[in-house]
């Protein structure tokens, strides 16, 4: 049997004593409850519960189609922004070799676009493709972000320039609403092949269904592996588990209790740059799950050792109003193993012999002590290997303790009313049908 990934809090107890989270954890199965029953807030949004199951019937054909996209072409890109790229961008970066893109042996090279509007960037990847066999995986629920929207038609027309319309149109995927938007007309009227995102499920969460899928199977990784993880959590994380001992209870009562004391912003902390787009997508999942009326912990994300010599001097000293949840992955994949020196002259040969591993292991339990020595509290997540099944035990993970610990703030973690607003001024800005008298009242602000 799988080792499973769990929760550590020993170094919060000179904070928060774990009588009181035991407590908040088990006054909270009330949401696990509400979740299951569908009766809190958003609950048109809880597809994600059981996707680990509903996937199922799909998988084998999004291989087929990834597999498709591998033969025809050696890149693709995918083109999405927030939730329908996020999620896909983590598991595929943390499996993934860490200098993949210059790899002379053959693989097929994942491209994200879509996720900014910087006219360099664009015109960088317009350059780069120029010499690629690519595909386009675009992704995009409403079907009208702009970002996504705009890149897809840049990179669509490039495509069809290259290879020819009906080329590009096998070349294409649509991953998108069943029935309305932008997105789900273009993939219609020009016959490609489309996957559906449910209606209910958000874009944060969705990273189990083609949204995320899709991609990591193009990419090479296991999809099967990562769903079973997932299935394995929800079970870990439902009811038959008694509350002190649910890993995502305890988590999410254990952060709510930290921001009741005052720490208001809680730091992902990774020992391994593969886990840098890891905290990319938790920091979107609680970020928008959890910041409105308000409320809500502001999510920060760190990758060690390497900020410890950046960020590592505030988080030492600085204001004391941060916790930290630290990502500690028991076994790397490689190893690399110090050699000795005869001369010494760089006084290293006290680690001769030792795995890099090691340490870094050592780096971790010693950041460890100094912040909760500097009064910083620090939740562990013990994950056993960094593979697609634990992968997958950590989405699931993540997701459900974000959905109980919306659910004590008393939000409602399915929506994100707050993403409108710079959208509004920006189509004011830019003159879109229906914006002009909010333009006119905004280049007013700006004179
Ligand atoms: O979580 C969410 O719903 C958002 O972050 C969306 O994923 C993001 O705004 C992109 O939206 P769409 O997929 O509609 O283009």
């Amino acid at each position: 049997m799988k080792e499973n990934l769990s929760v550590d809090l020993k170094n919060i107890s000179g904070f928060i004593s774990s009588d009181e989270i035991i407590r908040l954890a088990g006054v909270s199965a009330k949401h696990l409850d509400s979740l299951n029953a569908g009766t809190g807030k958003g609950n048109d949004f809880l597809g994600w519960l059981t996707l680990p199951d509903d996937i199922l019937p799909q998988i084998s054909r999004i291989e087929k189609t990834a597999k498709h996209l591998r033969s025809v072409s050696d890149t693709t890109v995918v083109i999405g922004i927030g939730g329908s790229y996020l999620g896909s961008r983590a598991v595929i970066e943390a499996l993934s070799n860490s200098f993949s893109s210059l790899l002379k042996t053959k693989h097929h090279d994942i491209i994200f676009a879509g996720q900014n509007i910087c006219e360099d960037y664009l015109a960088d990847l317009l350059n780069l493709l120029d010499n690629k066999n690519y595909s386009i995986i675009v992704i995009s629920k409403s079907g009208t972000t702009t970002e996504p929207a705009l890149a897809f038609r840049i990179l669509k027309s490039h495509l069809e320039k290259k290879v020819g319309k009906p080329e590009a149109a096998e070349r294409i995927i649509a991953i998108t609403d069943e029935k309305r938007g932008a997105l789900r007309s273009l993939a219609e009227t020009n016959g490609y092949e489309t996957f559906v995102i449910p209606d209910n499920v958000g874009g944060r969460y969705s990273v189990l269904t083609p949204v995320g899928l899709l991609p990591i199977a193009v990419a090479g990784f296991d999809i099967s592996l990562l769903v079973k993880g997932a299935k394995s959590m929800e079970e870990i994380t439902g009811r038959n588990t008694k509350s002190s001992e649910n890993p995502a209870l305890l988590y999410a009562a254990a952060r709510n209790l930290l921001l009741q004391s005052g720490k208001s912003i809680e730091i992902m902390v990774g020992f391994t740059p593969k886990l840098h787009f890891f905290s990319e997508w938790w920091k979107q999942l609680y970020g928008e799950s959890e910041g409105k009326d308000g409320k809500g912990i502001f999510p920060a994300a760190v990758d060690m050792t390497t900020d410890l010599h950046s960020l590592g001097q505030y988080i030492q000293e600085g204001q004391r109003i941060l916790f930290e949840t630290f990502i500690s992955v028991k076994s790397t994949e490689a190893k690399v193993t110090i050699p000795s020196e005869k001369d010494d002259s760089d006084q290293l040969n006290y680690l001769a012999g030792k795995r890099l591993s090691e340490v870094n292991h050592n780096a971790e339990i010693g950041t460890t002590i100094a912040h909760n020595d500097g009064n910083v509290p620090i939740i562990t997540l013990h994950v056993p290997s960094l593979g697609e099944y634990h992968l997958g035990q950590m989405i699931y993970f993540f997701e459900i303790a974000c959905a109980i610990s919306g659910y004590i703030l008393d939000v409602n973690p399915f929506d994100q009313p707050g993403v409108e607003a710079y959208k509004k001024n920006m189509f004011a800005l830019l003159n879109k049908p229906g914006y002009e008298e909010a333009g006119k009242k905004l280049k007013e602000r700006l004179k």
